[in-house]
């Protein structure tokens, strides 16, 4: 597709992957708003070149009358990327079921929401994007990142099935699943992040996605390879690396020093 002039809606640009996106997509010539819960950081961001709709994407309601502001400010729209998220990890004990639905709350039902805003309007016109920011986090568990990466693995799988359903209507789904990137999220990570790229470095590699119309884009290349492997190995070997992983102390979410 072509980025120079299409209206795009960025969803978790007050910072990281999502701010650096959104300033790639307009220094190529496209029209962006963008949303986030932070309206300060969403100004900086925007530097008076962006719409600006401040938003919760857990909140269904308030997301799907942004999605009206955001084709009022835009003139219609033509790509929404859902990127808000979060991430912490997890411990087995004590037993955190707030966490997971924190978890759920924002990086499932909050694309969810953020889907209802804009898929009914694409397919009323029959033409139209939904890109997805998932993870290579969604391809297996990992311990230490257990509600991370269900809700990854839930969006990359709803992202698949919708996919199917809405391209006979004219409607594309892509679907990003980055390896680590610097950002404020993985600054709370301590565990070995193989591979980790600048957010600019992401932003550049979705964009070309975006506009090479990949049905899935992936990166960093090693990671990519990595983790598809990772998706091969039997269960039974899963299993003693993961457990191995734990027992050192390594966890999907950070490294537990001894002392
Ligand atoms: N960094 C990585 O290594 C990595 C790897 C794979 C995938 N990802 C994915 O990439 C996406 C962006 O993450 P990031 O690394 O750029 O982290 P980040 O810098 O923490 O950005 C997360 C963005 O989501 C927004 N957000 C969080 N909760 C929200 C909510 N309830 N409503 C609206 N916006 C919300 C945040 O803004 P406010 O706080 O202002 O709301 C922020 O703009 C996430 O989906 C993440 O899972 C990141």
């Amino acid at each position: 597709m072509e980025i120079f002039g299409a209206r795009i809606w960025v969803t978790g640009a007050s910072t990281g992957i999502g701010a650096a996106l959104a300033t790639e997509l307009a220094d190529r010539g496209a029209r962006v708003a963008i949303s986030a819960r932070n309206a300060e950081q969403l100004a900086e961001v925007a530097g008076g070149r962006m719409a600006v709709v401040p938003l919760d994407v857990t909140d269904r309601a308030a997301t799907v009358a942004a999605g009206e502001r955001v084709r009022e400010a835009l003139g219609g729209l033509d790509v929404a990327v859902l990127n808000a998220g979060t991430w912490s990890s997890f411990h087995v004990e004590p037993w955190d079921s707030q966490l997971f639905a924190d978890h759920l709350q924002v990086n499932v039902m909050g694309a969810v929401h953020t889907m209802e805003a804009v898929v009914p309007q694409m397919l009323a016109a029959g033409r139209g994007r939904v890109v997805g920011v998932a993870s290579v986090a969604g391809y297996r568990g990992l311990p230490g990142s257990e509600a991370y990466n269900a809700g990854k693995a839930a969006l990359i799988n709803l992202l698949e099935g919708l996919r199917g359903s809405l391209a006979p209507r004219g409607v594309v789904v892509q679907i990003i699943n980055p390896g680590f990137v610097t950002t404020r999220l993985t600054d709370r990570n301590t565990c070995p992040m193989p591979f980790k790229v600048e957010a600019d470095v992401a932003a550049r590699t979705i964009a070309d996605g975006i506009a090479r119309d990949k049905a899935e884009v992936v990166f960093p290349v090693p990671m990519m390879v990595a983790m598809k492997l990772a998706r091969l190995l039997p269960v039974r070997a899963w299993t003693r690396l993961t457990a191995e992983l734990a027992r050192r102390g390594v966890h999907g979410g950070q490294t537990r020093r001894a002392g």
